[in-house]
Protein backbone atom coordinates (compact mmCIF):
# COMPACT_ATOMS: atom_id res chain seq x y z
CA UNK A 1 0.00 0.00 0.00
CA UNK A 2 1.33 3.79 -0.74
CA UNK A 3 2.82 5.81 2.14
CA UNK A 4 2.89 9.26 1.78
CA UNK A 5 6.37 11.09 3.10
CA UNK A 6 7.05 14.44 3.62
CA UNK A 7 10.03 16.40 5.34
CA UNK A 8 8.20 19.30 7.25
CA UNK A 9 9.65 23.00 6.89
CA UNK A 10 8.35 24.66 3.47
CA UNK A 11 6.26 27.72 3.53
CA UNK A 12 3.95 26.82 0.79
CA UNK A 13 3.60 29.58 -1.85
CA UNK A 14 1.40 30.05 -5.01
CA UNK A 15 -1.85 29.27 -6.10
CA UNK A 16 -3.88 25.77 -5.91
CA UNK A 17 -7.45 24.81 -8.15
CA UNK A 18 -10.12 23.50 -5.30
CA UNK A 19 -11.75 20.54 -7.12
CA UNK A 20 -15.52 19.35 -7.25
CA UNK A 21 -16.75 18.55 -4.00
CA UNK A 22 -16.62 14.79 -2.85
CA UNK A 23 -19.57 14.95 -0.98
CA UNK A 24 -22.04 17.01 -3.32
CA UNK A 25 -20.61 14.62 -5.90
CA UNK A 26 -22.49 11.45 -4.06
CA UNK A 27 -26.06 12.10 -3.89
CA UNK A 28 -25.50 13.91 -7.04
CA UNK A 29 -24.60 10.41 -8.96
CA UNK A 30 -27.75 8.58 -7.54
CA UNK A 31 -29.97 11.53 -9.09
CA UNK A 32 -29.68 9.98 -12.58
CA UNK A 33 -31.62 6.82 -10.91
CA UNK A 34 -34.53 8.69 -11.45
CA UNK A 35 -34.68 8.90 -14.70
CA UNK A 36 -34.86 7.50 -17.91
CA UNK A 37 -33.13 10.23 -19.74
CA UNK A 38 -29.15 10.78 -19.72
CA UNK A 39 -27.43 13.27 -17.27
CA UNK A 40 -23.91 14.85 -17.35
CA UNK A 41 -22.64 16.35 -14.73
CA UNK A 42 -19.29 18.30 -14.59
CA UNK A 43 -16.56 19.02 -12.36
CA UNK A 44 -16.70 15.48 -10.73
CA UNK A 45 -13.63 14.79 -9.04
CA UNK A 46 -11.22 12.00 -9.53
CA UNK A 47 -11.65 9.71 -5.97
CA UNK A 48 -12.38 6.63 -4.69
CA UNK A 49 -15.10 7.01 -3.29
CA UNK A 50 -16.74 8.79 -6.58
CA UNK A 51 -15.49 5.06 -8.23
CA UNK A 52 -16.95 3.09 -5.99
CA UNK A 53 -20.15 4.98 -6.29
CA UNK A 54 -19.48 4.41 -10.11
CA UNK A 55 -19.48 0.73 -9.49
CA UNK A 56 -22.43 0.78 -7.36
CA UNK A 57 -24.39 2.45 -10.25
CA UNK A 58 -23.00 -0.16 -13.01
CA UNK A 59 -24.31 -2.75 -10.50
CA UNK A 60 -27.38 -1.47 -10.71
CA UNK A 61 -27.06 -1.51 -14.62
CA UNK A 62 -26.82 2.30 -15.33
CA UNK A 63 -24.24 3.32 -18.01
CA UNK A 64 -21.37 5.46 -16.37
CA UNK A 65 -19.13 7.51 -18.81
CA UNK A 66 -16.19 9.30 -17.64
CA UNK A 67 -15.09 11.84 -20.02
CA UNK A 68 -12.51 14.94 -20.29
CA UNK A 69 -12.18 17.54 -17.46
CA UNK A 70 -13.99 15.55 -14.73
CA UNK A 71 -17.33 14.95 -16.55
CA UNK A 72 -19.60 12.23 -15.76
CA UNK A 73 -22.38 10.91 -18.22
CA UNK A 74 -24.94 8.85 -16.39
CA UNK A 75 -27.62 7.32 -18.16
CA UNK A 76 -29.79 5.16 -16.13
CA UNK A 77 -32.02 3.86 -18.59
CA UNK A 78 -32.18 -0.37 -19.00
CA UNK A 79 -31.89 -0.92 -14.62
CA UNK A 80 -31.64 -4.43 -14.21
CA UNK A 81 -31.68 -4.91 -10.52
CA UNK A 82 -32.56 -2.61 -7.33
CA UNK A 83 -29.96 -4.25 -4.59
CA UNK A 84 -27.04 -2.67 -3.76
CA UNK A 85 -24.77 -5.44 -1.74
CA UNK A 86 -22.63 -5.76 1.20
CA UNK A 87 -19.53 -5.79 -0.90
CA UNK A 88 -20.14 -2.32 -2.45
CA UNK A 89 -22.09 -1.09 0.44
CA UNK A 90 -19.25 -1.89 2.67
CA UNK A 91 -16.66 0.62 1.18
CA UNK A 92 -18.62 3.47 1.22
CA UNK A 93 -21.73 4.19 3.91
CA UNK A 94 -22.32 6.55 0.67
CA UNK A 95 -24.28 4.07 -1.48
CA UNK A 96 -27.16 4.24 0.28
CA UNK A 97 -28.31 6.87 -1.62
CA UNK A 98 -29.19 4.84 -4.53
CA UNK A 99 -31.97 3.66 -2.67
CA UNK A 100 -34.26 6.93 -2.59
CA UNK A 101 -33.74 6.79 -6.23
CA UNK A 102 -34.31 3.54 -6.75
CA UNK A 103 -37.13 3.37 -3.74
CA UNK A 104 -39.61 6.23 -6.09
CA UNK A 105 -38.98 4.79 -9.65
CA UNK A 106 -38.92 1.46 -8.98
CA UNK A 107 -41.60 1.33 -6.11
CA UNK A 108 -38.67 -0.81 -4.26
CA UNK A 109 -34.76 -0.96 -3.58
CA UNK A 110 -32.59 -3.93 -1.00
CA UNK A 111 -29.38 -1.94 0.46
CA UNK A 112 -26.83 -3.93 2.54
CA UNK A 113 -27.36 -2.35 6.28
CA UNK A 114 -24.18 -0.08 6.69
CA UNK A 115 -22.05 -1.18 9.82
CA UNK A 116 -19.85 0.68 12.03
CA UNK A 117 -16.73 2.70 10.76
CA UNK A 118 -14.08 4.43 12.32
CA UNK A 119 -15.84 7.56 13.44
CA UNK A 120 -18.18 5.54 15.27
CA UNK A 121 -21.86 4.09 15.07
CA UNK A 122 -23.60 5.87 12.14
CA UNK A 123 -27.56 5.22 12.35
CA UNK A 124 -29.32 5.33 9.16
CA UNK A 125 -32.90 5.51 11.04
CA UNK A 126 -33.76 8.48 9.48
CA UNK A 127 -33.46 7.49 5.79
CA UNK A 128 -35.73 4.93 6.57
CA UNK A 129 -38.04 6.59 8.87
CA UNK A 130 -38.25 9.47 6.07
CA UNK A 131 -39.20 6.31 3.47
CA UNK A 132 -42.21 4.49 6.04
CA UNK A 133 -43.42 8.41 5.96
CA UNK A 134 -43.66 8.27 1.95
CA UNK A 135 -45.51 5.65 2.52
CA UNK A 136 -42.56 2.51 1.77
CA UNK A 137 -42.68 -0.29 3.86
CA UNK A 138 -39.14 -1.46 5.33
CA UNK A 139 -37.74 -4.64 6.25
CA UNK A 140 -34.60 -5.46 7.78
CA UNK A 141 -33.03 -9.34 7.50
CA UNK A 142 -30.20 -10.79 7.01
CA UNK A 143 -28.04 -7.32 6.99
CA UNK A 144 -30.27 -5.90 4.47
CA UNK A 145 -32.53 -3.67 4.68
CA UNK A 146 -35.22 -3.45 1.88
CA UNK A 147 -38.22 -1.02 1.32
CA UNK A 148 -41.27 -1.63 -0.44
CA UNK A 149 -43.69 1.28 -1.76
CA UNK A 150 -47.41 0.73 -1.75
CA UNK A 151 -49.51 -0.05 -4.91
CA UNK A 152 -49.43 2.89 -6.82
CA UNK A 153 -45.99 4.39 -5.30
CA UNK A 154 -44.95 6.90 -2.65
CA UNK A 155 -47.41 9.12 -1.27
CA UNK A 156 -46.28 12.89 -0.52
CA UNK A 157 -45.84 13.09 3.46
CA UNK A 158 -44.54 15.34 6.26
CA UNK A 159 -41.14 13.73 7.15
CA UNK A 160 -38.57 14.55 9.85
CA UNK A 161 -35.04 14.49 8.89
CA UNK A 162 -33.37 15.76 12.40
CA UNK A 163 -32.11 13.25 15.20
CA UNK A 164 -30.96 13.32 18.43
CA UNK A 165 -27.73 15.02 16.93
CA UNK A 166 -29.03 17.08 15.08
CA UNK A 167 -30.29 16.74 11.19
CA UNK A 168 -29.04 14.52 8.73
CA UNK A 169 -27.15 15.17 5.34
CA UNK A 170 -27.70 11.85 4.15
CA UNK A 171 -31.38 11.44 5.15
CA UNK A 172 -32.20 15.15 3.97
CA UNK A 173 -30.40 13.72 0.43
CA UNK A 174 -31.73 10.37 0.19
CA UNK A 175 -35.33 11.29 1.45
CA UNK A 176 -35.54 14.46 -0.82
CA UNK A 177 -34.56 12.13 -3.88
CA UNK A 178 -37.36 9.97 -3.14
CA UNK A 179 -40.26 12.54 -2.55
CA UNK A 180 -39.92 14.28 -6.02
CA UNK A 181 -41.43 11.09 -7.59
CA UNK A 182 -44.07 11.07 -4.54
CA UNK A 183 -47.56 11.31 -5.60
CA UNK A 184 -48.48 14.86 -4.17
CA UNK A 185 -46.86 17.02 -1.62
CA UNK A 186 -44.24 16.67 0.73
CA UNK A 187 -42.81 18.51 3.13
CA UNK A 188 -39.25 17.76 4.94
CA UNK A 189 -38.81 19.45 8.01
CA UNK A 190 -35.59 20.01 10.16
CA UNK A 191 -33.59 19.67 6.71
CA UNK A 192 -30.11 19.54 6.76
CA UNK A 193 -28.68 22.62 5.20
CA UNK A 194 -25.05 22.02 4.09
CA UNK A 195 -23.98 23.50 0.95
CA UNK A 196 -24.16 20.35 -1.17
CA UNK A 197 -27.93 19.16 -0.10
CA UNK A 198 -28.47 22.91 -1.87
CA UNK A 199 -26.56 21.86 -4.92
CA UNK A 200 -28.73 18.46 -4.91
CA UNK A 201 -32.06 20.54 -5.15
CA UNK A 202 -30.45 22.60 -7.60
CA UNK A 203 -29.62 19.82 -9.95
CA UNK A 204 -33.18 18.14 -9.19
CA UNK A 205 -34.71 20.98 -10.36
CA UNK A 206 -32.80 21.16 -13.43
CA UNK A 207 -33.89 17.87 -13.68
CA UNK A 208 -37.65 18.73 -13.80
CA UNK A 209 -38.64 18.40 -9.74
CA UNK A 210 -40.34 21.05 -8.18
CA UNK A 211 -38.58 21.96 -4.90
CA UNK A 212 -39.20 25.08 -2.70
CA UNK A 213 -36.74 25.89 0.25
CA UNK A 214 -37.76 28.05 2.71
CA UNK A 215 -34.33 29.65 2.92
CA UNK A 216 -34.27 27.42 5.93
CA UNK A 217 -34.69 24.37 7.20
CA UNK A 218 -38.01 23.37 5.32
CA UNK A 219 -38.64 22.28 1.28
CA UNK A 220 -41.74 21.81 -0.06
CA UNK A 221 -41.93 19.36 -2.83
CA UNK A 222 -44.53 18.52 -5.56
CA UNK A 223 -44.08 15.44 -6.74
CA UNK A 224 -43.46 14.85 -10.74
CA UNK A 225 -44.45 11.66 -12.57
CA UNK A 226 -41.29 11.85 -14.47
CA UNK A 227 -37.92 13.62 -14.55
CA UNK A 228 -35.71 14.35 -17.58
CA UNK A 229 -31.73 14.65 -17.97
CA UNK A 230 -29.67 17.10 -16.74
CA UNK A 231 -26.24 19.05 -17.59
CA UNK A 232 -25.05 20.11 -14.04
CA UNK A 233 -21.83 21.55 -12.67
CA UNK A 234 -20.77 20.45 -8.70
CA UNK A 235 -19.69 22.79 -6.44
CA UNK A 236 -16.15 22.93 -5.12
CA UNK A 237 -15.65 20.77 -2.35
CA UNK A 238 -15.06 23.02 0.87
CA UNK A 239 -13.73 21.19 2.99
CA UNK A 240 -11.13 20.62 0.29
CA UNK A 241 -10.48 23.93 0.51
CA UNK A 242 -10.44 24.36 4.11
CA UNK A 243 -7.62 21.95 4.54
CA UNK A 244 -5.11 23.69 1.97
CA UNK A 245 -6.19 26.87 3.66
CA UNK A 246 -4.62 25.59 6.69
CA UNK A 247 -2.14 24.21 4.88
CA UNK A 248 -1.17 27.88 3.84
CA UNK A 249 -1.96 28.86 7.82
CA UNK A 250 0.34 26.37 9.07
CA UNK A 251 3.46 27.06 6.79
CA UNK A 252 3.58 30.49 7.27
CA UNK A 253 3.11 30.71 3.41
CA UNK A 254 0.81 32.63 1.08
CA UNK A 255 -1.91 30.33 -0.90
CA UNK A 256 -4.31 31.98 -3.11
CA UNK A 257 -7.57 28.91 -3.07
CA UNK A 258 -9.05 29.12 -6.74
CA UNK A 259 -13.01 28.91 -7.19
CA UNK A 260 -13.43 27.43 -3.77
CA UNK A 261 -16.87 29.59 -2.48
CA UNK A 262 -15.56 31.30 0.50
CA UNK A 263 -19.33 31.76 1.25
CA UNK A 264 -19.67 28.11 1.98
CA UNK A 265 -16.83 28.25 4.30
CA UNK A 266 -17.60 31.65 6.93
CA UNK A 267 -17.33 29.57 10.08
CA UNK A 268 -13.73 28.02 8.98
CA UNK A 269 -12.51 31.60 7.77
CA UNK A 270 -14.34 33.04 11.12
CA UNK A 271 -12.03 30.39 12.89
CA UNK A 272 -9.07 30.97 11.31
CA UNK A 273 -8.88 35.21 11.72
CA UNK A 274 -9.71 34.17 15.32
CA UNK A 275 -6.54 31.77 15.41
CA UNK A 276 -4.24 34.83 13.99
CA UNK A 277 -4.11 33.69 10.16
CA UNK A 278 -5.53 36.18 7.05
CA UNK A 279 -8.05 34.99 4.52
CA UNK A 280 -9.23 37.37 2.11
CA UNK A 281 -11.82 37.29 -0.42
CA UNK A 282 -10.60 38.10 -4.48
CA UNK A 283 -13.29 40.66 -6.21
CA UNK A 284 -14.54 37.42 -8.05
CA UNK A 285 -15.92 36.40 -4.84
CA UNK A 286 -14.71 33.09 -5.41
CA UNK A 287 -10.84 32.97 -4.92
CA UNK A 288 -9.20 33.00 -1.21
CA UNK A 289 -5.82 34.22 -0.24
CA UNK A 290 -4.77 33.15 2.73
CA UNK A 291 -1.04 33.91 4.75
CA UNK A 292 0.29 33.92 8.76
CA UNK A 293 2.45 36.97 9.82
CA UNK A 294 1.53 35.61 13.80
CA UNK A 295 1.88 33.05 16.07
CA UNK A 296 -1.53 31.02 16.05
CA UNK A 297 -3.81 31.85 19.02
CA UNK A 298 -5.80 29.19 20.83
CA UNK A 299 -9.64 28.78 19.89
CA UNK A 300 -12.38 26.83 21.37
CA UNK A 301 -14.59 24.82 18.60
CA UNK A 302 -17.68 22.90 19.13
CA UNK A 303 -18.81 21.17 16.03
CA UNK A 304 -22.37 21.50 14.33
CA UNK A 305 -24.29 21.37 11.80
CA UNK A 306 -23.88 23.46 8.88
CA UNK A 307 -23.86 26.72 8.79
CA UNK A 308 -22.16 25.65 12.30
CA UNK A 309 -18.29 24.58 12.16
CA UNK A 310 -18.22 21.34 10.30
CA UNK A 311 -16.94 17.95 11.85
CA UNK A 312 -14.63 17.17 8.90
CA UNK A 313 -12.32 20.15 9.33
CA UNK A 314 -11.82 19.55 13.21
CA UNK A 315 -9.24 17.10 12.28
CA UNK A 316 -7.10 19.88 10.20
CA UNK A 317 -7.62 22.65 12.99
CA UNK A 318 -6.94 20.60 15.33
CA UNK A 319 -3.30 20.43 14.04
CA UNK A 320 -2.79 24.46 14.46
CA UNK A 321 -4.43 24.45 17.90
CA UNK A 322 -1.62 21.85 18.81
CA UNK A 323 1.00 24.98 17.40
CA UNK A 324 -1.01 27.51 19.08
CA UNK A 325 -0.04 29.68 22.41
CA UNK A 326 -2.07 28.46 25.07
CA UNK A 327 -5.14 26.29 25.42
CA UNK A 328 -7.59 24.75 22.83
CA UNK A 329 -11.09 22.84 22.69
CA UNK A 330 -12.41 20.49 20.79
CA UNK A 331 -16.16 19.39 21.09
CA UNK A 332 -17.67 16.83 19.02
CA UNK A 333 -21.15 17.03 19.03
CA UNK A 334 -21.95 15.41 15.72
CA UNK A 335 -19.39 12.02 15.79
CA UNK A 336 -18.34 12.51 19.44
CA UNK A 337 -15.82 9.21 18.93
CA UNK A 338 -13.91 11.30 15.90
CA UNK A 339 -10.64 11.71 17.11
CA UNK A 340 -8.42 9.16 16.04
CA UNK A 341 -5.86 11.66 14.95
CA UNK A 342 -5.30 12.55 18.73
CA UNK A 343 -3.33 9.82 19.33
CA UNK A 344 -1.14 9.90 16.32
CA UNK A 345 -0.86 13.49 16.50
CA UNK A 346 0.59 13.22 19.96
CA UNK A 347 3.23 10.77 18.45
CA UNK A 348 4.40 13.65 16.69
CA UNK A 349 4.58 15.75 19.72
CA UNK A 350 1.15 17.46 20.44
CA UNK A 351 -0.49 17.27 23.74
CA UNK A 352 -3.69 16.19 23.14
CA UNK A 353 -6.38 14.99 26.06
CA UNK A 354 -9.71 13.20 24.79
CA UNK A 355 -12.51 12.95 27.25
CA UNK A 356 -16.19 12.01 26.19
CA UNK A 357 -16.30 13.85 23.23
CA UNK A 358 -13.95 16.34 24.15
CA UNK A 359 -10.17 17.17 23.49
CA UNK A 360 -8.02 19.70 25.08
CA UNK A 361 -5.38 20.57 23.24
CA UNK A 362 -1.93 22.61 25.22
CA UNK A 363 0.18 23.97 22.89
CA UNK A 364 3.37 23.09 21.86
CA UNK A 365 6.76 24.88 20.37
CA UNK A 366 7.17 22.52 17.68
CA UNK A 367 5.68 18.80 16.13
CA UNK A 368 8.06 16.80 14.97
CA UNK A 369 8.19 14.04 12.05
CA UNK A 370 7.22 10.38 12.90
CA UNK A 371 5.43 7.51 11.26
CA UNK A 372 2.10 8.13 11.57
CA UNK A 373 -1.00 5.92 10.86
CA UNK A 374 -3.63 7.02 8.81
CA UNK A 375 -7.58 5.98 10.46
CA UNK A 376 -9.93 7.41 8.47
CA UNK A 377 -10.11 10.19 5.32
CA UNK A 378 -9.94 13.72 7.52
CA UNK A 379 -7.90 12.67 10.33
CA UNK A 380 -5.37 11.70 7.58
CA UNK A 381 -5.80 14.97 6.03
CA UNK A 382 -4.67 16.12 9.82
CA UNK A 383 -1.00 13.61 9.75
CA UNK A 384 -0.36 15.03 5.94
CA UNK A 385 -0.90 18.87 7.56
CA UNK A 386 1.47 18.20 11.08
CA UNK A 387 3.71 16.63 8.60
CA UNK A 388 4.41 19.80 6.37
CA UNK A 389 5.13 21.69 9.96
CA UNK A 390 6.86 19.25 11.74
CA UNK A 391 10.42 18.97 12.15
CA UNK A 392 12.23 16.38 9.76
CA UNK A 393 10.79 13.55 8.43
CA UNK A 394 7.03 12.39 8.48
CA UNK A 395 5.54 9.15 7.06
CA UNK A 396 1.90 8.56 6.54
CA UNK A 397 1.30 4.64 6.18
CA UNK A 398 -2.66 3.84 4.79
CA UNK A 399 -2.95 6.96 2.56
CA UNK A 400 -5.57 4.79 0.77
CA UNK A 401 -8.53 6.71 2.85
CA UNK A 402 -6.65 10.11 1.72
CA UNK A 403 -7.48 8.56 -1.48
CA UNK A 404 -11.13 8.86 -1.24
CA UNK A 405 -11.54 11.93 -0.45
CA UNK A 406 -8.52 14.22 -1.98
CA UNK A 407 -7.76 14.68 -5.60
CA UNK A 408 -3.88 14.40 -6.35
CA UNK A 409 -3.59 15.77 -2.55
CA UNK A 410 0.72 15.43 -2.74
CA UNK A 411 0.67 16.67 -6.47
CA UNK A 412 -1.09 19.52 -5.28
CA UNK A 413 1.18 20.74 -2.12
CA UNK A 414 3.77 19.66 -4.18
CA UNK A 415 2.76 22.73 -6.60
CA UNK A 416 3.00 25.19 -3.53
CA UNK A 417 6.55 24.01 -2.94
CA UNK A 418 5.84 20.77 -0.17
CA UNK A 419 8.63 18.07 0.13
CA UNK A 420 6.34 15.50 -0.43
CA UNK A 421 5.94 12.09 -2.66
CA UNK A 422 4.03 9.35 -2.27
CA UNK A 423 5.84 6.22 -2.44
CA UNK A 424 4.70 2.81 -3.62
CA UNK A 425 5.57 -0.04 -1.03
CA UNK A 426 6.02 -3.51 -1.58
CA UNK A 427 2.25 -4.98 -2.46
CA UNK A 428 1.03 -1.57 -3.36
CA UNK A 429 -1.57 -3.48 -6.05
CA UNK A 430 -3.52 -4.89 -3.03
CA UNK A 431 -6.75 -3.91 -2.67
CA UNK A 432 -7.28 -1.53 0.68
CA UNK A 433 -9.35 -2.65 3.26
CA UNK A 434 -12.46 -1.08 2.97
CA UNK A 435 -14.66 -1.65 6.24
CA UNK A 436 -13.84 1.46 8.07
CA UNK A 437 -15.49 4.19 5.91
CA UNK A 438 -15.43 7.53 7.05
CA UNK A 439 -16.10 10.66 5.67
C1 LIG B 1 -22.19 13.50 5.80
C2 LIG B 1 -20.86 13.68 5.14
C3 LIG B 1 -19.73 13.58 6.16
C4 LIG B 1 -19.98 14.52 7.33
C5 LIG B 1 -21.37 14.33 7.90
C6 LIG B 1 -21.73 15.36 8.96
C7 LIG B 1 -21.24 12.79 2.94
C8 LIG B 1 -20.97 11.71 1.97
N1 LIG B 1 -20.69 12.66 4.14
O1 LIG B 1 -22.22 12.17 6.32
O2 LIG B 1 -18.52 13.92 5.52
O3 LIG B 1 -19.03 14.25 8.34
O4 LIG B 1 -22.36 14.45 6.84
O5 LIG B 1 -21.59 16.65 8.45
O6 LIG B 1 -21.88 13.78 2.63
N2 LIG B 1 -27.73 10.14 12.10
C9 LIG B 1 -28.73 9.45 12.73
N3 LIG B 1 -29.59 8.72 11.95
C10 LIG B 1 -29.48 8.66 10.59
C11 LIG B 1 -28.45 9.39 9.97
C12 LIG B 1 -27.58 10.12 10.76
O7 LIG B 1 -28.86 9.48 13.94
O8 LIG B 1 -30.30 7.99 9.95
C13 LIG B 1 -26.78 10.94 12.93
C14 LIG B 1 -25.32 10.54 12.72
O9 LIG B 1 -24.95 9.48 13.58
C15 LIG B 1 -24.59 11.82 13.06
C16 LIG B 1 -25.57 12.91 12.55
O10 LIG B 1 -26.83 12.29 12.44
O11 LIG B 1 -24.46 11.98 14.45
C17 LIG B 1 -25.19 13.50 11.21
O12 LIG B 1 -24.98 12.44 10.27
P1 LIG B 1 -25.23 12.65 8.72
O13 LIG B 1 -25.43 14.11 8.44
O14 LIG B 1 -26.29 11.72 8.25
O15 LIG B 1 -23.85 12.18 8.11
P2 LIG B 1 -23.60 11.52 6.71
O16 LIG B 1 -24.65 11.95 5.73
O17 LIG B 1 -23.36 10.06 6.91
Amino acid sequence: MDKIRITGGNKLQGEVEISGSKNASLPLMAAPLLTEAPCRLQRIPHLADITTMAHMLEFIGADVERGEDGVLAIHAQNLQVTEAPYDLMRKMRASIYVMGPLLARFGQAKVSLPGGCAIGTRPVDLHLRGFEALGARIELSHGYIQAIAPAGGLRGAECVLSGPSGPSVGATCNVLMAAVLAKGHSTLRDIAREPHVEDLIHCLNGMGAQIESNGCDVLEVDGVDALHGVEHRVIPDQIEAATFMLAAALTRGNVVLRDCRPSHMRSEIAKLHEMGAQAEVLENGYDLRVWRDEPFRPAAVRTAPYPGFPTDVQAQFMVAMSLAQGESVVVETIFPDRFMHAAELNRMGADIRVLNGTATIHGVERLSGAAVMCSDLRASAALVLAGLVAQGETECLRVYHIDRGYERIEAKLRALGADIERLASAGSGETPPADTPAS
